[in-house]
C-alpha cells in the first residue's frame, strides 16, 4: 500500500482550482475526468482513496525500473545531502561517470567512439541533435517517419509527423520529409510481409534514383536532406516493431547518400525492448543517439545525446556550442548514474525477453477470446494491442477510449480486490494500447494485467 500522506484539500476543491488556475494546454484535459493520484510503488499507482492501479504504461516508459526503486531513490537522497545544486559550468563526479557509461554502451553497441551532451527533456535533446547535424553538414533539411514522435519544442515538432502539433504556431524551421514507417499490420503500400520483398525500402531507394525525384544532386553527389530521424520501434505511433531487415537496408541507402541516421531512443532505450538500445536489435549503427525518460527512472528530466566523435569532438562542437542552466544538474546525473549501475546488475536482456514473451503469449490468448482485438505484438516489454471492430482491422477508437476510461475509473473486480488499470493510447488511429510495464513486473502482476484487460474488453464491449 502507498504510504503517501493524505492531502488537506478535498478532491472537489482541487478540481475547481485546477480548472481555474492550470493551463488546459497540456494533455491533462484529453480526459473528461483527469485522475488524481497520491502514491506509487513498484508497478502500482494509488489514488486519493488508496485504491491500487496497476500501471501498464509507467509514465510513457520513463519509470522502467519500478516506482520508488529504492536503490535509485537512495542515490538521489544521498546527492541531496552531498551536492544538490551546482551550476553546469562546473564539474561533478556523477556527470562524468554517467557520460562515460553511456559512451561505453554506445561504443559497445555501435562500434564507434563518441561523447555525451546532457540536457533536460527529450525534445531539448532532439534540438541538440539537430544542432549537431546542422553544424556538421551546414544543412537543415531532415527526413523522419510518418507516425513518429520526437517532442513538442518548435524544432522537434518539425520532425514529428502530426500537423496537429504545428498547426497553431506556424513554421519555425523546415518541416521534415516524412517517410511511411514499415507498419506491416497496416502496410502503407497495401502489401503483406510474406510477399512484399521490402517494397517499402525500394520506395526509399527510388527517392535518390535521379535528380528529378527531388532528393539528390547527382553532379555534386549531395543529398538535400541530411539526416533521417528514426525511432527503432515507433512509440507514440503505436509500438510498431519494424521487420527485422528494414533498418539495415535503409541504412545502406543512407550511407550511399551521405545521410546521417539519428536514433531516437527516448522511449525505447534502457532495456524497454530487452537491449540497452533498441536499435541493437536491428544491427545498424546510428551517428547520433538521443535518450531521456528512463535514464533517471523518471526522477529527473535529464536527457542527452551521444554522437560519434567526428560530429561532437571539441574541434567540431567547441565550448559554448550549447547550454542550459539545468543540463547535467547534479540530482539528475546522480539519478542517471545510479540507474545505469542498477541496470548493470539486473540481467535485463534475459529477464525482459522472458517477461515480454510471457506477456505476449497472454495477449495472444486474449486476442483469441476477443474479436475486437485486431493485432497484438511486441518486442521485449514494449507491447501493443490494436483495438478494432470484429473484422479485426477497422480501428475502434470508441471502444479504446471506453476501456481506457473504465481502467482509470477503478473499482474493477480482480483476484486482488477492487483495482484500477492505467493504460496509454497511441497509434495512427488512436486505437492502440501501448503497454510499457515496469521491467520489474512479476508474473503474478502480468497475470493480473491480463485478467483486468480481459474484464475490460468484455464489459466495455457489452456497453457498445
Ligand atoms: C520517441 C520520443 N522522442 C521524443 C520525445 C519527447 O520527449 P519529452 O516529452 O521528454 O520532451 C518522446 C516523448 O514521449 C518520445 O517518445
Amino acid at each position: 500500500m502507498s504510504s503517501s500522506p493524505k492531502s488537506r484539500l478535498s478532491e472537489d476543491v482541487l478540481r475547481q482550482k485546477e480548472s481555474r488556475y492550470c493551463s488546459h494546454g497540456d494533455t491533462v484535459h484529453y480526459s473528461p475526468a483527469p485522475k488524481f493520484f497520491q502514491g506509487c510503488d513498484g508497478s502500482f499507482l494509488y489514488d486519493r482513496q488508496d485504491q491500487p492501479f496497476l500501471d501498464l504504461q509507467m509514465w510513457y516508459s520513463a519509470v522502467n525500473f519500478g516506482y520508488k526503486n529504492k536503490t535509485i531513490i537512495d542515490a538521489v537522497k544521498a546527492q541531496l545531502d552531498q551536492l544538490p545544486q551546482l551550476a553546469c559550468q562546473y564539474l561533478h563526479e556523477e556527470k562524468v561517470l554517467a557520460a562515460e557509461k553511456l559512451a561505453e554502451e554506445c561504443a559497445r553497441a555501435f562500434g564507434q567512439e563518441g561523447r555525451v551532451q546532457f540536457n533536460v527533456g527529450g525534445a531539448q535533446a532532439i534540438e541538440d541533435s539537430m544542432k549537431l547535424v546542422r553544424n556538421a553538414t551546414g544543412k537543415s533539411l531532415f527526413m523522419a517517419f510518418m507516425g513518429g514522435y520526437h517532442g513538442r519544442t518548435l524544432g522537434a515538432s518539425e520532425i514529428t509527423s502530426s500537423y496537429r502539433y504545428r498547426r497553431r504556431y506556424g513554421h519555425f524551421s523546415n518541416r521534415a520529409h516524412f517517410l511511411p514507417f514499415p507498419y506491416c499490420y497496416r502496410c502503407p503500400y497495401g502489401k503483406t510481409p510474406d510477399s512484399c520483398n521490402y517494397y517499402c525500402v525500394t520506395q526509399v531507394e527510388r527517392l535518390f534514383e535521379t535528380e528529378y525525384n527531388s532528393f539528390w544532386d547527382a553532379k555534386a553527389e549531395e543529398p538535400e536532406f541530411v539526416a533521417l530521424y528514426a525511432e527503432p520501434v515507433q512509440a507514440t505511433g503505436g509500438y510498431i516493431v519494424p521487420p527485422s531487415e528494414y533498418f539495415r537496408r535503409v541504412k545502406k541507402i543512407l550511407d550511399e547518400r551521405k545521410i546521417l541516421l539519428v536514433d531516437d531512443e527516448i522511449q525505447m532505450g534502457f532495456f524497454r525492448t530487452g537491449k540497452f538500445w533498441t536499435m541493437e536489435h536491428f544491427g545498424v549503427s546510428p551517428s547520433i543517439v538521443v535518450f531521456g525518460k528512463a535514464m533517471t527512472n523518471g526522477l529527473n528530466p535529464l536527457s542527452g545525446i551521444w554522437a560519434e566523435e567526428s560530429l561532437i569532438s571539441p574541434q567540431h562542437f567547441p565550448p559554448g556550442s550549447t547550454h542550459s542552466t539545468f543540463s547535467a544538474n547534479p540530482l539528475g546525473t546522480a539519478a542517471a548514474w545510479a540507474t545505469l549501475q542498477w541496470i548493470d546488475q539486473q540481467q535485463y536482456e534475459r529477464r525482459v525477453a522472458e517477461a515480454g514473451a510471457y506477456f505476449l503469449a497472454g495477449l495472444k490468448q486474449l486476442k483469441k477470446r476477443h474479436e475486437t482485438i485486431g493485432d497484438v505484438d511486441g518486442l521485449g516489454l514494449a507491447l501493443r494491442i490494436e483495438v478494432t471492430h470484429p473484422d479485426r482491422i477497422t480501428p475502434n477508437r470508441t471502444l479504446t477510449d471506453r476501456i481506457f476510461e473504465a481502467g482509470l475509473a477503478g473499482a474493477l473486480p480482480s483476484s486482488r480486490g477492487p483495482m484500477g488499470l492505467v493504460l496509454d493510447i497511441g497509434g495512427y488511429y488512436k486505437n492502440v494500447f501501448t503497454l510499457a510495464p515496469s521491467l520489474e513486473i512479476t508474473k503474478d502482476e502480468i497475470d493480473l494485467g491480463l485478467e483486468l484487460l480481459d474484464y475490460l474488453f468484455t464489459s466495455c464491449a457489452e456497453v457498445a
